[in-house]
């Protein structure tokens, strides 16, 4: 399979089709965006990284049961994917409270959220991703309320298997995003995990080792991103 032209040019990653009409090449660039886009930075080896640890934890899903578009590591920076049909809602499930969330309820950071909570995001840069909820998702259209239940089980599926990953390698699990797809008629998880979609804590310190280092300055970006992989075993050459 070769990759061919360019699909999509997304914020920290590039799509190209290849000659199967049904795979296409995800390219992990080092680019670095927070706040929709209004920054953006070129951090050294994130790509790669990134690369690296999504499929890493593609395929721990993959071996729970979960169907994910992940099929072959090519190169350091870019990944063979399944050609889905993408749903416009981001998947969010926390764990603690942290973000957004911190700024909508008041509430204070760090607190444990007994379950879990699930939200839905709608993917839209210039409305800064607004909260929508599965009735509206339903209304216009963006998924079918089978595909929306799919999709929450299947998130709270990889919350137990990621949460359980990253708390035997010493860190907390706080809170992630996924996206899902259509391939074949098959709910699919697309896109990446990886720190810039999630956030982890070290679970003795709480110190962030996600993409609100980048968020708020704290600095040592990339040497948390390389500390989460080395904790986990993934493997970056
Ligand atoms: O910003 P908020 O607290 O709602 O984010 C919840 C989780 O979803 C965080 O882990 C964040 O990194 C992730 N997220 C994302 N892409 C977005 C919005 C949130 O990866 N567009």
């Amino acid at each position: 399979v070769q990759k061919t032209t360019e699909l999509y040019r997304g914020k920290a990653k590039t799509v190209y089709h290849t000659t199967d009409e049904n795979l296409l090449v995800l390219h992990f660039r080092n680019d670095t965006s927070a706040f929709d886009g209004e920054r953006i930075e070129q951090l050294d080896r994130k790509g790669m990284i990134n690369n690296k640890f999504n499929f890493f934890i593609m395929q721990k899903l993959e071996q729970a049961g979960i169907p994910t578009q992940a099929e072959q590591l090519l190169s350091d920076d870019e990944v063979l994917v399944k050609k889905l049909t993408m749903i416009p809602v981001e998947c969010v499930i926390r764990n603690y409270a942290a973000g957004s969330l911190v700024r909508r309820l008041g509430v204070s950071e760090g607190q444990q959220l007994t379950p879990p909570t699930f939200e839905l995001f709608l993917k839209n840069d210039a409305l800064h991703d607004p909260m929508v909820n599965e009735s509206l998702a339903v209304s216009f259209g963006w998924a079918t309320a089978e595909q929306l239940a799919e999709m929450k089980r299947l998130t709270y599926k990889a919350n137990e298997v990621l949460s359980a990953l990253f708390d035997a390698a010493g860190m907390l699990l706080v809170d992630f995003k996924l996206e899902f797809g259509l391939f074949k008629g098959q709910i699919v998880l697309g896109d990446e995990f990886s720190p810039d979609g999630c956030r982890l804590w070290d679970k003795a310190t709480r110190k962030k080792l996600d993409k609100d280092r980048f968020r708020q300055g704290l600095g040592g970006v990339v040497e948390a991103y390389e500390e989460v992989a080395q904790r986990l075993g993934v493997n970056l050459g």
